[in-house]
């Protein structure tokens, strides 16, 4: 087992990363459901709208984590990372809050530059597109988030390994710090 934490994140940190954690699970999941369900129907964009709905979720969720992460850093890792881990969890760690942020901005341009609103699920509301419709620069931001969204199944893939690297071979208190 791995040694208890000697200091913790926050307790709203913690909420907070476990919290974004089910919320980009779920934006994955249900975009992948999507793809199963038949074009035109109602469930198709059901599934998309609550895709949307996560990803500003996510979002909105991801400024207060990187206002904390500039102002406090994070609490120390007992016992001490090497120099190149150190390095490789920062940038890893740089790369998840880019990716948090960057991400929703891409769907959000995605929808936007086909000159439709954000839908908001089940209140039936719309944030009304800022740009007239572009076809090219819609297909751009689609192509983006495509890629974005799918590279990042190995990014986050491997932060979870490092997660459990730490935890159960190495036994540092990383992963308890923030449970
Ligand atoms: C961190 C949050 C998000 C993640 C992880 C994510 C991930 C993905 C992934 C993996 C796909 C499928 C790509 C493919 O078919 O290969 C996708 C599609 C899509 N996402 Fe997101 N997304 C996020 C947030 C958003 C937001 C906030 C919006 C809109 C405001 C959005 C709009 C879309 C749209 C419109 C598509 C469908 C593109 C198409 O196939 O026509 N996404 N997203
Ligand atoms: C969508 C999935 C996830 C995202 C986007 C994500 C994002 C992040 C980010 C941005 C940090 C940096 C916190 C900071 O130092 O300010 C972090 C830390 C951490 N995450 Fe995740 N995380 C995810 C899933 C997970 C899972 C499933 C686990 C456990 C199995 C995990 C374990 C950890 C641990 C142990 C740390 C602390 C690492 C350290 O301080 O060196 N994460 N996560």
């Amino acid at each position: 087992m791995a040694t208890a934490p000697t200091s913790r994140f926050p307790p709203w940190q913690r909420a907070l990363h476990w919290l974004m954690f089910l919320l980009v699970a779920v934006a994955y999941l249900l975009i992948e459901l999507r793809e199963d369900a038949p074009r035109g129907s109602a469930l198709r964009s059901n599934l998309l709208q609550s895709h949307v709905l996560a990803g500003l979720a996510i979002l909105a969720l991801v400024w207060p984590r990187i206002w904390m992460k500039l102002r406090r850093g994070s609490p120390p890792i007992t016992p001490p990372l090497q120099r190149w881990q150190t390095q490789l969890s920062a940038l890893t760690h740089f790369a998840l809050y880019a990716f948090l942020l960057v991400q929703p901005i891409l769907g959000m341009l995605t929808i936007w530059m086909a000159g439709r609103g954000l839908p908001i699920f089940l209140t039936g509301l719309e944030i009304p597109s800022p740009f007239v419709g572009n076809h090219d620069w819609h297909e751009w931001f689609e192509g983006a988030h495509k890629l974005l969204g799918n590279a990042f199944y190995w990014v986050i893939g491997l932060h979870i390994a490092a997660a459990l690297y730490h935890h159960f071979l190495r036994r540092d208190d990383s992963l308890t710090r923030l449970l």
